[in-house]
């Protein structure tokens, strides 16, 4: 008989628990909220206020409604208050001595039939569950940042759980308007393991100097048409978490890329935890913030010498005939054609640096990679000029594009950090952990991402993504950059996309 989940607890109301709160409140389920005490519960409180108002003020909903799901939760201090319900949900702090104590109490307050769910971002459901006397009752129910927001929640089932109780709770998730995916219990479920991953890469890239903050996070949002940028998006999820779940992904995969960016340890020491505590990789306390871009200005430079060919330097080179630049091309080997130009621009797959050591004027030349239709990585070598540097950046903005300034390593930003999150994504479907449909919505609704990494993947096609992350393997002899071999015979296959065998 399929369960009923009429009245439902959540443990924890900080960000995420007010936010699941809410999300079972909205959909007419009795809450119960506890808090440890009345300091946090008022916090709690004001989360939920502060989260349903701002739908009050965007006209999503009424007054009156907001007063209605607010008035469907109960606000208490005793834990002890579960005893009548259904489910409960835990999203207290990532400690996993927390975690068990915590169950261990439920397990002795709540009925006998109650489900117990964790909302634990990576931890071990199945070490969380042993600690009951009811491990078959015990699940996964990880919700995403805001809670209220995003569609997905992951369904962790661990070996000893109850046949069938998986498919009530993502039921339940259903009934709560959001997207069910079943996983097992492995450490980062579908999404952090990926996501988790890649953000670290991009503290990595950070700290080793290939960018800055808001030039990585620029290349990403618009870049690639994420939601936000990897540093935007780590002051959400809050640094300690994030360097806990770093952790735990390290602690279970030994591989590099979950090894947590010391920048972050950092940070996190210092109490700089992102949103929450009004300083993380950005400030939030309205000091800091960015200053107004300056007036445009068209760069005085008589004449732009073009290496490279094909049709992002020919979209490029019609691009400056338009706006009044005069320009020579050098196509072929021979460099001769752009000695004497004032600023000279690289399109080529060519190391930039190897083509600067054979001008007269090397620090004239700057790489250009030109990423989707609004964004261009420009490129400097050691040599480089900032003069040069600041010229190429005020012409690419003149000609409509926002540039992002990176060192001239493979790959550059976007697609040094795009290439291994995908190649991550195919080692998960080729060790059978998810579908390449389950991980695709996953990271769609998780992450609010515009496409799935398979379906990305396709999108790029899977040979370029192949010969890009040997060239990164190549240049930083990271493992976790080696293909995939499912990408690597895919490719020598000729199959075109990897959604053909997952
Ligand atoms: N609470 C409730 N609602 C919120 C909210 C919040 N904290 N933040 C935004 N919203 C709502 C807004 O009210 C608005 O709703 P409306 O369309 O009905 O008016 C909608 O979300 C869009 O908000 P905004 O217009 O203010 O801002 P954006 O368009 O920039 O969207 C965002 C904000 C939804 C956060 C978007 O940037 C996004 O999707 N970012 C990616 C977030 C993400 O990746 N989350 C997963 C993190 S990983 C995780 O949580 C797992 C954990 O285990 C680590």
């Amino acid at each position: 008989m399929m369960r009923t989940f009429d009245t439902v607890g959540v443990v924890g109301l900080g960000t995420m628990g007010a936010g699941i709160a809410e999300v079972f409140a909205r959909s007419g389920l009795r809450v119960i909220g506890v808090e440890t005490d009345e300091n946090a519960l008022a916090r709690g409180r004001g989360h939920l206020e502060n989260s349903t108002g701002r739908a009050v003020a965007r006209g999503r909903m009424t007054a009156e409604q907001q007063r209605e799901i607010l008035d469907r939760i109960v606000f208490t201090t005793s834990r002890e208050d579960l005893a009548d319900a259904d489910l409960v949900v835990e999203a207290i702090p990532e400690i996993m001595e927390f975690k068990r104590g915590l169950f261990a109490d439920l397990d002795r307050i709540c009925k006998p039939s109650a489900v117990l769910a964790t909302n634990t971002s990576s931890l071990s459901v199945t070490a969380i569950a042993a600690t009951t006397s009811r491990p078959g009752q015990v699940i996964g129910m990880h919700f995403f940042n805001p809670a209220p927001v995003m569609r997905l929640v992951e369904v962790i089932e661990t070996v000893v759980t109850e046949e069938g109780l998986a498919a009530e709770i993502a039921e339940l998730a259903r009934r709560l308007g959001k997207t069910p995916v079943v996983a097992g219990d492995r450490a980062g479920f579908v999404v952090n393991r990926l996501l988790l991953g890649y953000l670290n890469h991009a503290c990595h890239l950070l700290q080793s100097g290939l960018a800055g903050r808001d030039d990585i996070d620029t290349a990403m949002k618009q870049g690639v048409g994420l939601p936000m940028g990897p540093f935007t998006l780590l002051d959400l999820i809050g640094l300690d978490t994030s360097y806990k779940v770093c952790e735990v992904l390290f602690g279970e995969s030994r591989d590099r890329r979950h090894a947590p960016a010391p920048i972050l340890r950092e940070l996190v020491t210092a109490g700089l935890l992102g949103r929450k505590t009004g300083r993380g990789f950005y400030s939030y306390t309205g000091e800091g913030t960015a200053p107004a871009p300056e007036a445009l200005s068209k760069p005085a430079i008589s004449l732009v010498g073009i290496v490279g060919g094909g049709p992002a330097a020919a979209s490029f080179v019609s691009g400056l005939d338009t706006a009044g630049f005069k320009v020579v091309i050098a196509e072929a080997p021979d460099l001769g054609p752009v000695a004497g130009a004032d600023l000279v621009i690289a399109l080529s797959d060519t190391p930039v640096i190897e083509l600067a050591v054979r001008l007269p004027r090397p620090e004239r030349l700057v790489g250009l990679h030109l990423v989707g239709e609004s964004v261009a990585e420009v490129v400097s070598t050691v040599l480089t000029s900032d003069e040069a540097v600041t010229a190429v950046c005020d012409l690419v903005t003149v000609l409509g594009r926002t540039p992002v300034r990176c060192a001239d390593r493979a790959e550059l930003v976007v697609n040094a950090l795009l290439y291994p999150y995908l190649n991550d994504a195919v080692r998960m479907l080729e060790c059978g952990y998810a579908s390449a449909a389950d991980i695709d919505a996953a990271m769609r609704l998780g992450c609010g991402y515009p496409a799935g990494p398979f379906e990305m993947l396709d999108g790029i096609g899977l040979e370029k993504v192949r010969d890009g992350l040997r060239a990164l393997y190549a240049e930083y002899r990271d493992p976790a950059f080696a293909p995939a071999p499912l990408l690597d015979q895919l490719v020598t296959a000729g199959v075109p996309s990897v959604r053909s065998v997952g």
